[in-house]
């Protein structure tokens, strides 16, 4: 664990504002909305649905979803971000191995470009967490092995390994193992669907 705190200190002001992220601090209160917008259009939840954004950096997703009316909320392992978001009330600290969460707590559960960085082993127990505390709704975007943007020349991310990740394919393969059944893309063209993008239901 003492190796996993000081990891997790790595996601610092610096991390969030050079290589792969240097807009992140201006762009992701609208990429966030955008992802809230297009999530919303794609699964017509319930207004008394509840969600949760694991990996949720600064919390554009939690602000775009509050901004549309529905209740969000997001765990982060980076002090930063804690410390920063905008939406700090509605966010804690959550390792996506160890969800401090309710089981099915939350009807959609989202994360994006936070599960590479894990070892591929940890992926599984990763997924098993989320499924824990989701109820309806998965949504996971990540860079994976096969990904177009798994170099470091592309997206410049330290932290991220770019040799031992999952391939697309494992990735769903594993998602469906645990018991979520695929719906298919959010993003089916533009920037977005670059990455591995896909909505599952849990079953
Ligand atoms: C590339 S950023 C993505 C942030 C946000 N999800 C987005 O798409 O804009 C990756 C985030 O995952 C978080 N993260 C890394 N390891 C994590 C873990 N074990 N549990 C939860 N979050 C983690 C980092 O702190 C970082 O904020």
């Amino acid at each position: 664990m003492r190796d996993r705190k000081k990891l997790f200190k790595e996601f610092n002001k610096e991390y969030y504002t050079s290589g792969g992220y240097t807009d992140y601090l201006s762009d992701f209160k609208q990429e966030g909305l955008d992802y809230a917008k297009q999530l919303i259009k794609k699964i017509k939840p319930e207004k008394s649905w509840k969600f949760l954004d694991v990996g949720c950096g600064l919390g554009g997703v939690v602000l775009g979803l509050r901004k549309l009316g529905y209740e969000a909320w997001g765990t982060e392992v980076s002090p930063f971000c804690l410390e920063n978001s905008p939406v700090k009330q509605y966010l804690q600290f959550g390792d996506i191995l160890d969800l401090p969460l309710a089981d099915n707590s939350f009807e959609v559960v989202l994360t994006c470009d936070a599960v590479y960085y894990l070892k591929k082993e940890a992926v599984h127990k990763a997924l098993l967490e989320i499924y824990r505390v989701v109820s309806k709704i998965f949504f996971i975007e990540n860079i994976c092995q096969d990904s177009i943007y798994n170099n470091q020349k592309d997206n410049y991310d330290p932290l991220r390994s770019d040799k031992d990740l999952l391939t697309k394919a494992e990735l769903d393969h594993l998602i469906q193992k645990i018991g979520f059944q695929k719906i298919g893309p959010l993003f089916s063209k533009g920037k977005y669907s670059l990455d591995f993008n896909n909505l599952y239901k849990k079953i």
